[in-house]
């Protein structure tokens, strides 16, 4: 653990997507949501040690990890030296489930050492894009938009982020499959199939649709309306080749636990799956568990 003087930390959110997922790539917006669950990261003079023992990392910066390799690109575009650093990072946010963890660790990083350096936002926000790179080849944008900000907001690769003011904050159930997957290899599969199949990329645009009425949905407070829009987007998301039998099968748990909307969240082919189940949390949650899956409630727009 860090604890010199000289120390400085940043923070980065997990998040969710609520709609829009892989429909971003293709230019269209997304909704999501940054989470409780944070990546506190400490930096102090070292020799670019880092470690994270929530998640039983211990890598050097620049070594041929994806963790090591992403924050030496991060510093390249900081102008920080790769043994300028050592990091310890204090996880909450699951890694590898479909929560943003990659995105949160390069921002908490980013944030550390400009807290040294003085760069700013738009510098920090171009590094964590350089790091992100490396474990998603060409991601959108939206998880390190999201791990940054922390709030609810629609992101398009245009326009960028903006936050949405929510009517009414609401409880989403976040499940976690614990099957591994690759957000790169995924989002290629997805760019490959529409480029063979042009009723491929109409479910993306739909998928588009969905994630405009979602945040309108979100700012007006209705819920029913946004459980209705996470149904449609898992069978689009289904359709074109993302969902697995994991993910499905805690989907259908949840709606028969009485939750009104549920489908994967991120890239899915594994990670996590969200549900919006109003007084039937709890027993969404039980479900899951029963079934081996590891779940938590977060709160949705709230200041
Ligand atoms: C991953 O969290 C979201 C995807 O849309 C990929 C991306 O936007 O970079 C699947």
């Amino acid at each position: 653990m860090i604890s010199d003087t000289n120390s400085t930390t940043g923070i980065g959110y997990g998040k969710v997507i609520l709609l829009g997922e892989h429909a971003v790539v293709f230019g269209h917006p997304a909704v999501a949501a940054g989470l409780d669950a944070t990546v506190r990261a400490h930096a102090c003079p070292g020799r670019g040690d880092l470690s994270a023992p929530a998640w039983q990392l211990e890598a050097r910066v620049g070594d041929d990890s994806l963790p090591g390799q992403a924050i030496a690109r991060l510093l390249d575009r900081l102008g920080a030296k790769h043994d300028a650093f050592d990091f310890w990072l204090e996880a909450n946010v699951p890694s590898r489930a479909g929560l943003g963890s990659s995105a949160a660790m390069a921002v908490a990083v980013a944030r550390a050492v400009a807290a040294s350096s003085g760069a700013d936002e738009p510098s920090v926000l171009e590094a964590v894009a350089a790091a992100e790179s490396v474990f998603h080849r060409t991601p959108s944008g939206i998880d390190a938009a999201a791990a940054s900000r922390g709030c609810v907001g629609r992101y398009d690769k245009q326009g960028g982020w903006r936050d949405i003011a929510a009517a009414s904050p609401f409880e989403l159930c976040v499940g976690i499959s614990g099957k591994l997957h690759d957000t790169g290899v995924l989002v290629a599969r997805v760019k490959a199939l529409c480029d063979e199949t042009p009723g491929a990329r109409k479910l993306i645009d739909t998928l588009g649709d969905l994630a405009r009425m979602g945040a309108e949905a979100v700012a007006t407070g209705d819920t029913a309306a946004l459980a209705h829009l996470f149904n449609l987007a898992h069978g689009l998301l289904f359709g074109i080749g993302v969902s697995c039998r994991e993910l499905d099968d805690m989907v259908y748990t949840a709606r028969e636990a009485g939750a009104a909307g549920a489908k994967l969240t991120g890239a899915g082919g594994g990670g996590a799956v969200i549900a919006i189940a109003g007084d039937h949390g709890e027993e969404v949650l039980r479900r899951w568990r029963a079934k081996g899956h590891y779940g938590f409630t977060t709160t949705i727009g709230h200041a």
